[in-house]
């Protein structure tokens, strides 16, 4: 049986810490249960880390599926956590539409959603028809033609409170997990602290329930670089006197996580 939100909601409560990572195929999958990586994000960042693109947009459905399905072919345990892409939440029902397929098709056992408020119809939608739902708030990267680029969101009082009041509606709709992409760690805290389900933070500091990391920043490959807040797992082996693996470097990512040294 795979780990479900009822799973990571006992790990909050109990205070412990959960690894997330981004993965698209089998293999990097496989590797990363073996480390003791517990949920998998099939993210639609394989539209740049994959597929070369310059943004997530280009991402289709049916991409998302037939990742998902390779991810989910070769783990059983961990929680498979998959992207709706660009376009294919606009109503609810269009919405439910496409996150069953990424369930029944694609393997997955959670749907994550960017967007906040005008989001929130759909994600009761969704969760009231037993579809689990992770609320991405944040930085939107979907939204980069409106944003200009990818900044830290949140810096300014209004928007941190805009974020705070998205959070705590997300959770009361029904939303099963929150994710905060790049806001200020003491934002991110302050939502961790006031929701009862777990947060997961890339780029928003130590105190969220979870890290999640681009697989593919943490073992330094991304094409154009990876953000300042990731971190390079696999050089961290360079010094050592044994076999450099990506394996090694999913452990140590997991371990850095668990014992809240990564983000330092
Ligand atoms: O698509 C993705 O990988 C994501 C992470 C950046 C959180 O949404």
């Amino acid at each position: 049986m795979r780990y479900t939100s009822q799973h990571f909601l006992k790990m909050k409560q109990q205070g412990k810490n959960i690894a997330v990572l981004t993965a698209y195929d089998a293999s990097f999958a496989s590797l990363m249960e073996k480390a003791g990586v517990e949920i998998i994000l099939v993210g639609d960042s394989l539209g740049m880390v994959v597929q070369g693109n310059d943004s997530t947009i280009p991402v289709t459905i049916e991409d998302m599926i037939y990742h998902t399905q390779c991810v989910s072919r070769q783990t059983d345990k961990v929680l498979i956590m998959a992207d709706l892409p660009f376009a294919t939440t606009y109503n609810p029902e269009i919405c439910y539409h496409n996150a069953a397929r990424l369930l029944a098709e694609g393997g997955a056992q959670m749907v994550k959603i960017e967007g906040g408020a005008i989001m929130l119809e759909t994600v009761g939608f969704l969760a009231q028809r037993s579809i689990p739902v992770c609320a991405h708030l944040g930085l939107l990267p979907q939204s980069v033609y409106r944003l200009g680029g990818y900044q830290v969101q949140g810096k300014s009082e209004q928007d941190a409170q805009q974020i705070l009041e998205d959070a705590l509606a997300m959770e009361a709709i029904g939303a099963d997990m929150i994710l905060l992409e790049c806001v200020p760690a003491d934002l991110a805290k302050k939502i961790t602290q006031s929701v009862t389900v777990p947060v997961i933070g890339i780029g928003a500091g130590k105190d969220c329930d979870a890290q999640v990391l681009v697989s593919y920043d943490m073992l330094g490959m991304s094409l154009n670089g990876s953000p300042s807040f990731s971190h390079n797992f696999l050089a961290d082996q360079t010094n050592s006197s044994s076999e450099v693996s990506i394996e090694k470097a999913f452990k140590a990512y997991v371990n850095s996580v668990k014992n809240r040294e990564f983000p330092n």
